[in-house]
């Protein structure tokens, strides 16, 4: 065990993960590189957080400069908060004309669910059964994919989400959407005969967590069809799909063809500064705001709205939006290669630059310890990614969005070597 790990375990104690067998110890990065404590550099196939590159020059001039200058919280007038505001609402529909800032992409989720809440007058929350939203008291009763001793909220219903090329492989498409939304119909009545009727669907546009699910065609939309005739709203979390990691669409929602009640943000929204927020229409701000006296000390501060700012200047000017579908299309086809040569890989998943592939043992069921060892085995080749999904058996490749052809080909030289030893 190296020193920090056992003074990590002595003051933060033993129970915050960390990943593989012997944790990596970074201490610098750039770009979409990594060098550890002992000068190994290591290619970035997982971080979605520095999400326009490592210490991107423009990121940090930002944190320095408006630092220097003035950061204060939030309940003075600031021009970069106001501009930075403009900005980011030019990127939605216009039905999301407000914003509200926050620290996390937790707070962001805690917020929005209680803005629904108020609004509906009702308690009952729509929740995937195998999803990840955040650490608050709240949110730990709507977690359902971790461990979390308070367990499903009683005014909590959970619906399993559709996957064409995982649990409902191999069935019709139309079959599948049928029956998919005959179970939220179910829940959703259960939760009206419960008392607590629909206060909202939380959902992760990409189905992250639930590993990166093939959804039937129209699944999204028929889903917020239902919960908005039942009264709730439909809450996009894109703390995972925000921010050009779906490819061609700048937001996850848009690739349902939807515009969702409210959207929540948080992880790529500040490059590795904490920064999240909440984005909605007038009317929902207008009937919350006069009932609470919200205001947030941190969330959206100076130096924060300067950091948003450069990773939107950033993600224009480099075009990484039409970089994450280009390289996302490409790592899909050399995966679908290497499903043609590892019989137990299962179709390439995901869009944009959030990709992967399910991994199964020999006899076709998903095998999460075999999956272990490619991640284990891939670190071993100086590259880092993970694993997600029901049994962790989904390979989880998430990296930077400036990931391009060169490191497409050293990825893929990675996994091809680490899958022929798994
Ligand atoms: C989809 C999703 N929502 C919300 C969160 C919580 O964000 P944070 O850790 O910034 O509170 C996470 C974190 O992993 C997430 O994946």
């Amino acid at each position: 065990m190296t020193d920090t790990r056992a003074r990590r375990s002595a003051t933060l104690g033993p129970y915050s993960p960390l990943f593989y067998d012997e944790p990596l110890e970074f201490v610098s990065a750039s770009g979409l590189w990594l060098t550890d404590v002992r000068g190994e550099r290591y290619l970035d196939a997982y971080n979605n957080v520095p999400n326009v590159g490592h210490t991107h020059p423009r990121v940090v001039e930002a944190i320095a400069s408006q630092g220097a200058r003035l950061n204060i919280h939030t309940r003075y007038l600031n021009d970069r908060v106001v501009e930075y505001a403009e900005r980011l609402l030019d990127l939605f529909d216009p039905a999301l004309d407000r914003v509200m800032f926050t620290n996390s992409g937790s707070e962001s989720n805690d917020l929005a669910l209680r803005i629904a809440t108020q609004h509906s007058g009702a308690r009952g929350i729509l929740i995937s059964d195998f999803s990840y939203h955040g650490h608050t008291q709240a949110l730990a009763e709507i977690t359902t994919g971790l461990r979390t001793f308070e367990g499903v909220g009683a005014h909590v219903r959970t619906i399993r989400v559709p996957d064409l090329d995982g649990a409902d492989a191999g069935r019709d498409e139309a079959e599948v959407l049928a029956s998919s939304l005959a179970e939220v119909d179910e829940a959703i009545a259960s939760l009206q005969a419960a008392g607590f009727s629909v206060a909202a669907w939380l959902f992760d546009p990409v189905f992250s967590t639930e590993g990166l699910a093939r959804l039937p065609a129209g699944y999204v939309g028929g889903v917020l069809q239902r919960v908005r005739a039942a009264g709730g709203l439909g809450i996009a979390d894109e703390v995972q799909s925000g921010f050009g990691r779906t490819g061609s669409r700048f937001w996850g929602h848009q690739q349902h063809d939807i515009v969702p009640d409210l959207v929540t943000m948080g992880k790529p929204m500040g490059n590795g500064h904490p920064l999240g927020g909440v984005v909605l229409p007038a009317a929902l701000l207008d009937e919350f705001g006069p009932r609470n006296m919200y205001f947030n000390t941190f969330g959206g501060n100076p130096v924060s709205s300067a950091v948003g700012l450069a990773v939107l200047d950033v993600l224009r000017d480099e075009d990484l939006v039409a970089n994450s579908e280009r390289t996302g299309r490409r790592v899909r086809e050399e995966f679908a290669r290497l499903a043609a040569e590892f019989p137990f890989l299962g179709p390439p998943r995901g869009a944009g630059l959030f990709a992967g592939f399910t991994v199964h043992d020999d006899d076709g069921r998903p095998d999460g310890a075999r999956t272990k060892r490619v991640v284990e085995g891939v670190k071993a080749r100086h590259v880092v990614l993970s694993r997600i999904g029901r049994h962790d058996e989904v390979l989880k490749v998430r990296p930077p969005l400036p990931f391009g052809t060169e490191e497409s080909a050293i990825l893929v030289e990675a996994l091809r070597g680490a899958l022929g030893d798994a």
